[in-house]
């Protein structure tokens, strides 16, 4: 794990992890979250919650990659070990690697959307609402072989790159696609920038409006600075075991922080500048990019099918270099413990997560939908709100307790160094009291505990 063969250089590290930061979560789920929660005063909180709990807790998951230089469940093990009472235990926060195979049940069918999507808008994009909704009603509702055939082809694909490995494998995926997705970005943004209604979109994304802020988007602002920064689940730990010595931790950790939000803050300008231009609402919820998105591409004209086209290649390519960091802890875990083969390990994990995700899609279905169903929530949802809203909270307050409590202040020392006394306390305190806070109004909210 070690040798110079199996490590990141410092730019395809921090491709990499950009890569895993960057994903559906930020030109998906963001625009859709800040519609719904009324623009500007969200977007605000969110910078807020990310730079405060996301980014502190990016920190101290770098760190422990830096420190431990193994699979997460090695390095908490390791922890747990070197406590003056040994601790052994401490090797079931670790665990928190298999969240990423949860995730990726579904994740992978929303990606086989994606694909889906490229290929039907080469044949002709939805001319009305209706008929979007119509398509992916059908695709969602009808057509179980069609998604299976994508949520197949996406997986292969994820599995290629994963079974190359750190340096073969994931560092030239993300050092081709990081770059390209940025690039597509911009020329869309550029493209946005000729439309009038841009104006109107920069407003409503940065011009708080105070009165439509609600306690919930403060905590739909924690749970997403989570899922965007890849927290909770180990991926983070596991790219930064591949961390080339010398590297600063604080640095990196900040330009990571700053692609996601760059992007995520470009995905929205994009998306409410076409919604304004032609005239849709914001509020459209998860079906903003299947629904809305087609039918204002075909209101384009001409130029509609290769905008829709770039934009969702970025989306995919947002997506697969994610992917890849959900799976790729799991199956670095399996090789250190059970000493199998990476190709092994690789087939074991995907076909784990492909074989659920069939479910996650029977459970969307119009006939088997009812079978595939927890209390009347369609499996795909449950999965989802399992991990997104429970298991990684926990995770992110695990991983504070231990970088805050059970590490000891002398172990920090390499951050201490980077980042300069007055910053350094403001992040551990951060990571000692205002994470853990932040996380359990999380989970309580969630639990239906309290109302706030
Ligand atoms: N951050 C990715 C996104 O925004 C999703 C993701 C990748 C993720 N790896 C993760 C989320 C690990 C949580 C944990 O879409």
């Amino acid at each position: 794990m070690n040798d110079k063969k199996s490590q990141f250089t410092r730019w395809g590290f921090i491709f990499a992890t950009v890569g895993s930061a960057v994903g559906l979560g930020n030109i998906w789920k963001f625009p859709y979250i800040t519609g719904e929660y009324g623009g500007g005063a969200f977007v605000l909180v969110y910078l807020f919650t990310t730079l405060f709990v996301g980014f502190a807790i990016l920190i101290a998951e770098m760190f422990l990659g830096y420190f431990g230089k193994s699979d997460a469940v090695t390095t908490f093990e390791n922890i747990g070990n070197g406590l003056k009472n040994r601790k052994p235990s401490m090797k079931y926060v670790g665990f928190m690697t298999f969240n990423g195979l949860i995730i990726m049940t579904f994740y992978s069918v929303v990606i086989g959307w994606i694909l889906y999507y490229i290929y039907s808008s080469i044949n002709g994009l939805p001319k009305t609402v209706d008929e979007a909704e119509l398509e992916f009603k059908t695709l969602v509702g009808e057509n179980i072989l069609t998604q299976l055939f994508f949520h197949t082809f996406a997986t292969l694909t994820v599995l290629h790159f994963v079974n190359g490995g750190i340096k073969n494998g994931i560092e030239k995926l993300n050092n081709f696609l990081i770059p390209t997705l940025i690039f597509i970005m911009l020329s869309l943004l550029i493209y946005s920038m000729t439309l009038d209604s841009f104006a109107e979109s920069f407003k409503f994304m940065f011009y708080p409006d105070w009165s439509k802020l609600t306690s919930e988007a403060f905590i739909r602002a924690v749970g997403h600075s989570f899922f965007t920064l890849s927290l909770g689940m180990g991926a983070i730990i596991t790219y930064s075991a591949s961390i080339p010595n010398g590297t600063n931790i604080t640095k990196s950790a900040f330009s990571v922080l700053f692609f996601d939000t760059l992007i995520a803050l470009m995905a929205g300008l994009i998306i409410f500048t076409l919604l304004f231009q032609f005239g849709e609402e914001p509020s459209k919820g998860a079906g903003l990019v299947f629904i809305s998105m087609p039918v204002i591409f075909s209101q384009m004209g001409d130029i509609g099918s290769l905008v829709s086209i770039l934009f969702l290649s970025a989306l995919a390519m947002a997506g697969l270099t994610s992917a890849v960091s959900l799976v790729e802890p799991a199956v670095i875990y399996m090789i250190n413990r059970f000493k199998i083969t990476r190709f092994k390990a690789t087939i074991y994990m995907g076909t784990i997560y492909w074989f659920i995700g069939i479910f996650a899609i029977l459970s969307y279905s119009t006939t088997y939908g009812e079978i595939f169903s927890i209390f009347g929530t369609p499996l795909f949802d449950a999965l989802e709100l399992l991990t997104d809203s429970i298991l990684l909270p926990i995770s992110g307050i695990l991983i504070a307790l231990t970088v805050g409590y059970v590490m000891r202040k002398v172990d920090l020392v390499k951050l201490q160094n980077e980042m300069g006394d007055k910053i350094f306390k403001i992040w551990y305190f951060s990571i000692r009291v205002v994470s853990p806070i932040a996380i359990i109004f999380l989970i309580l909210n969630i639990l239906g505990v309290i109302q706030l």
